[in-house]
């Protein structure tokens, strides 16, 4: 029987929202002082219910202030950092030399929308030469990842006269009106009612998720089939990608997440992404890399795509680049970059001078410091960490890892890969009492993901393991799940 459409858009709706008095109850209930407890009444007295706070956690912690990899919250609590803000501290809390040069640009000249100044011009630099491609690069600025991801797609439109974007259903490209147009999230749907959140020229293909492979098959005795199933698609007269015969192809760009971020950190076979790329190449359309999550050294290399041995042709970076300002850019191949004119887009807080002066110093310290390197020798210990974890617990059914970009799959019982959507809520707030941040999320609510800040020690790296050992007991005592 078909529900009556009014009846079924208010179900959604209530469904969807939480009465402020269940917000309240969850601070009354798990807030970690008093201190913060009476913030996060203030916040929910003050604020709208839709940040995504109360959507992280349980009850959000109240942070204080941080240093290195560790935060304080405002009752004295320490936590260990597996999050940096989704990636943003990249160098973690309290980082002296990057504080410093902030505020000796915040001294000179806070901004002056648009205009080009001396932190700005250094860092473009600094990008362009750090980022892979014996082409020539240039950047565009921006302040969020969203914006960064639109001004990728407006170039790859603009340059190549063509409509469509490609993109894969999990991956996260922001929440603003254009980038909502690739991101799937279920509920933006509903959000979005009565328009929903589609750019119309947006074609969207499963990601390889392999441990639960959209075509039923393994990786890699499957030899790549989902991309061989996408390439399928340009010889067919019956899609819109390409009209074979009459030798049109109206794909302006694929844009995708090496490594789907909010759909809970999972790692694509590299031979897949450079098979991306050469259909790319072969149909002539622009390949976009959105590192907004990725990119920054988390995966131990500056950018995620550079372990598939691919160079797209615009990157999308947001986050980490000011160790914590908002500052977003595209880097690419100098001829799109050049391809519009002046004005063709503008955002008034764009290259925000101390966050350019803070990237600055971000590069000399990754160059001085050996960041990337660290990176990855410090996520190679965090992953052994997590194998062997695996190995004593039923509840993990999958783990990925690539530098400090790591996650687990919690699962009900490991033959049939029933996901554990409810022992992952738990164990994530169990794991925040016992001082360990870090985010859950997943294509069923059930994978927790850790991003440390790059800094943090392998003293903390076991700690934190040590905790995660003790609360995966606890959670497979509550839920119940052994080895079957
Ligand atoms: C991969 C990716 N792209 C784009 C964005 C959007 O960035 P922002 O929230 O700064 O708009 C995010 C944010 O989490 C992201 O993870």
């Amino acid at each position: 029987m078909v529900t009556p459409f009014e009846e079924r858009i208010l179900a959604e709706r209530r469904r969807m929202s939480e009465p402020l008095e269940s917000l309240q109850k969850r601070v009354q209930d798990f807030s970690q002082g008093d201190k913060s407890k009476q913030i996060l009444l203030d916040t929910l007295r003050y604020e709208s219910t839709g940040h995504l706070d109360f959507s992280l956690f349980p009850c959000p912690p109240v942070i204080d202030h941080g240093e290195g990899a560790i935060l304080y919250d405002v009752d004295g609590k320490a936590y260990i950092d597996l999050h940096a803000g989704f990636t943003v501290n990249v160098l973690g809390y309290a980082q002296k030399e990057i504080n410093e040069a902030i505020k000796a640009q915040m001294d000179k000249v806070i901004q002056f929308a648009e205009l080009p100044m001396q932190p700005r011009a250094e860092l473009a630099r600094l990008l362009v030469e750090h980022t892979n491609g014996d082409f020539e690069k240039k950047v565009m600025w921006a302040v969020t990842g969203g914006e960064a991801v639109e001004i990728a797609m407006k170039l790859a439109r603009w340059y190549t006269g063509k409509p469509l974007i490609i993109t894969h259903w999990g991956d996260y490209h922001g929440r603003t009106a254009g980038a909502m147009g690739l991101t799937s999230k279920a509920f933006m749907m509903a959000y979005s009612y009565p328009i929903p959140p589609m750019d119309t020229a947006v074609v969207k293909i499963p990601f390889p998720y392999c441990y639960r492979c959209p075509f039923g098959k393994e990786y890699p005795s499957c030899d790549l089939f989902c991309a061989d199933q996408f390439e399928k698609m340009f010889e067919s007269k019956e899609t819109w990608l390409n009209n074979p015969k009459a030798k049109v192809v109206n794909v302006a760009g694929m844009l995708i997440e090496p490594f789907q971020s909010s759909a809970g950190y999972l790692i694509a076979p590299l031979p897949y992404l450079k098979r991306m790329k050469e259909i790319a190449e072969k149909y002539d359309f622009v390949f976009i890399s959105d590192e907004v999550q990725n990119g920054m050294g988390r995966t131990g290399k500056l950018w995620a795509i550079e372990h598939a041995g691919v160079t797209p042709d615009l990157i999308a970076a947001a986050k980490s680049l000011a160790n914590g300002l908002p500052l977003s850019v595209v880097i690419g191949r100098k001829e799109i970059m050049d391809s519009w004119g002046p004005g063709a887009h503008s955002s008034t807080f764009t290259a925000y001078p101390a966050a350019c002066a803070g990237g600055v110093k971000l590069f000399e310290i990754f160059d001085r410091d050996r960041v990337l390197e660290n990176a990855a020798e410090k996520g190679a210990y965090f992953l052994e960490g997590l194998n062997e974890l695996q190995n004593r617990h039923p509840s993990v059914g999958h783990i990925n890892g690539l530098g400090l970009y790591l996650s687990l799959e919690l699962v009900k019982d490991r033959r049939t890969k029933e996901p554990a959507a409810k022992a992952a809520a738990w164990a994530l707030q169990r794991l925040l009492e016992e001082g360990v941040i870090c985010i859950y999320s997943g294509y069923y609510y059930n994978r927790l993901c850790f991003a440390p800040p790059l800094v943090i020690g392998k003293e903390e790296i076991n700690q934190a393991l040590q905790i995660l050992d003790r609360v995966l007991v606890e959670t497979e005592k509550k839920f119940d799940i052994q080895f079957s």
